[in-house]
């Protein structure tokens, strides 16, 4: 195994992603920033310094489980303290399983002003994949907004709530376009001279095949994305091998990573569009577009078809569909556990407390301590957060999913779960009617830490008597994002054998940064010394061990 040794510079920049000029959060001048190639088992070194004079910066690596490395996660206020302007932070990590993953800031809503990029791992030397493809791309697909993250999450903050709206324009791999007086859903195209927002462009040889790896970071949206004319077969999801299937346009959320061949076995005469469109919100953002290039067609030369109009977005049986299709691979399968241990249902709703609109989970919203989780655990500083923990469900015979949330009674907190460990331990993330009526939003909750086994989908209120018997217990996929679709329900169970502090979240930049999200902890007394580099925040000020 090999040591992979990234020396990046975190600053802000006048970047134009899709022809409009606004700060971004670089990493080495770019976003998104470098893409980490490694190999199974080899260690990543990341050498960050925050160049961004005034705030302060962590960085995850998302999909990556740091066993033995908890405070490697990069998740502010749970495994570390920030990292100041002017300071270098080392993230020093494994990376034990061949597989598609991303990392990006989680500090605030940074993440949506650019901080965000792609790791690739793949199988080590003389080792082949269960699939076969002549090369390999990574793709990352985004939302992108004009004002800034910091402005976004002042007004979420605020009395009245300024809600972020839909994203300015749709990004393929950090490249988009902004209001090209064409109108419609699938416009995008414009004839902008500025090279920094000219569509991404993919050129394939004739006749190969090619394994894009997508991942979406989106602050918002959920996504179909296609190829004009050529089928994707899902052959990989979060670093797991799939049970191949065939689709016309593959949905992502926010947090997932997808592995795709297409084959090039089109007429070579032209180039065809790539897109990226909004579903599951009503959303006026353009199509994001790309351009798969035939060689030798010229690169730039737009392809003589109009760009796919894209699936309807409210029509959530393709996206359910599409959930339920993806399963392990034959002859790759880790068997669940057939039972668990403990149950926690979380009703994910919306509400207003104290005048500010939040997110809840069993009606109660999270907010970050002061003192890293982690610290808090290991040196005994409970009083640092509270020690009263969140509810194991919700009143589910007297609450309407079907109903506006009512739900005067929730408040906030900053309390933990804890998970004995060696558990197992099953969640039934139960969605539900928002504020506003006849409405209900697709949630991406994501693990950190661990993979789960997603267990089952269903629609409406989950049943604890019927349902678990229909779980899949014989092959499901392991992911560490999975999608909750409006109105239903979906069950995921997993391990509680990673010693550390761990945040599960909606992806949804704003919905965490409204509340969304829990945290668990699971046998940190069985971790060694905590690394000075990771204290000096909140009551871990002086706790630097000897
Ligand atoms: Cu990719 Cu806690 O997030
Ligand atoms: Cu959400």
């Amino acid at each position: 195994a090999k040591i992979r040794h990234y020396k990046w510079e975190v600053k802000y920049e006048y970047k134009s992603p899709d022809c409009h000029k606004k700060l971004a959060i670089t990493i080495n001048g770019g976003t998104p920033g470098p893409t980490i190639i490694a190999q199974q088992g080899d260690t990543v070194v990341v050498e960050l310094q925050n160049g961004l004079l005034t705030e302060n910066v962590a960085i995850h690596w998302h999909g990556i489980r740091q066993i033995g490395t908890p405070w490697m996660d990069g998740t502010e206020g749970v495994t570390q303290c920030p990292i100041l302007p002017a300071e270098t932070f080392v993230y020093k990590f494994v990376v034990d399983r061949p597989g598609t993953y991303m990392y990006h800031a989680h500090y605030g809503m940074q993440r949506e002003a650019g901080l965000y990029g792609a790791i690739r791992v793949s199988l080590p030397d003389g080792q082949i994949e269960p699939f076969s493809y002549d090369y390999d791309r990574s793709i990352i697909l985004n939302d992108w907004y004009h004002k800034s993250a910091y402005e976004q999450a002042v007004g979420l903050s605020s009395i009245p709530f300024v809600w972020v709206g839909e994203p300015q324009s749709i990004l393929i791999q950090g490249r988009g376009k902004f209001n090209c007086n064409t109108s419609g859903i699938a416009s995008g195209l414009c004839n902008a001279t500025n090279p920094e927002c000219s569509p991404y462009v993919l050129t394939v040889v004739p006749g190969k095949t090619y394994r894009l790896r997508i991942g979406s970071l989106t602050a918002l949206s959920a996504l179909s994305f296609e190829i004009e004319g050529h089928n994707m077969t899902v052959v990989e999801a979060d670093g797991h091998y799939v049970e191949p299937f065939v689709v016309q346009n593959l949905f992502i959320y926010s947090g997932e990573t997808y592995s795709v061949l297409i084959k090039a076995d089109q007429s070579p005469s032209r180039n065809y569009w790539a897109s990226a469109k909004v579903v599951s919100r009503n959303s006026s953002t353009p199509n994001g577009l790309a351009i798969l290039n035939y060689y030798p067609n010229h690169p730039r030369r737009n392809p003589t078809a109009s760009p796919p109009i894209g699936p309807i977005w409210n029509d959530i049986g393709p996206r359910l569909a599409q959930s339920l299709a993806i399963k392990a691979r034959k002859g790759f399968i880790h068997t669940p556990p057939q039972t668990s241990d403990r149950v926690i249902i979380m009703l994910n709703t919306q509400n207003r407390i104290n005048g500010n609109v939040r997110w809840s989970i069993n009606n109660v919203s999270f907010h970050l301590p002061h003192t890293p989780y982690l610290i808090a655990y290991k040196h005994n500083l409970l009083h640092t957060f509270e020690q009263n923990p969140p509810p194991e469900g919700y009143d589910s015979a007297n609450y309407d999913i079907f109903s506006v949330a009512n739900n005067t009674n929730a408040t906030t907190s900053n309390g933990a779960y804890r998970l004995k460990f060696n558990t197992t331990v099953d969640i039934i993330l139960q969605n539900a009617n928002t504020m506003n009526l006849n409405n209900s939003e697709t949630h991406p909750w994501h693990l950190h830490g661990h993979d789960f086994w997603v267990l089952g989908y269903g629609t409406g209120k989950f049943n604890g008597s019927s349902d678990p018997k229909r779980y899949n217990l014989v092959d499901p996929i392991m992911k560490n994002t999975v999608a909750v679709h409006p109105y239903g329900w979906t069950a995921l169970r997993f391990r509680a054998d990673n010693p550390g502090v761990w945040a599960f979240h909606c992806h949804i930049e704003s919905h965490f940064y409204m509340g969304m999200g829990v945290v668990f902890e699971e046998g940190v007394e069985r971790l060694g010394k905590l690394p000075n580099s990771i204290m000096g925040c909140g009551d871990s000020k002086g706790h630097h061990s000897p």
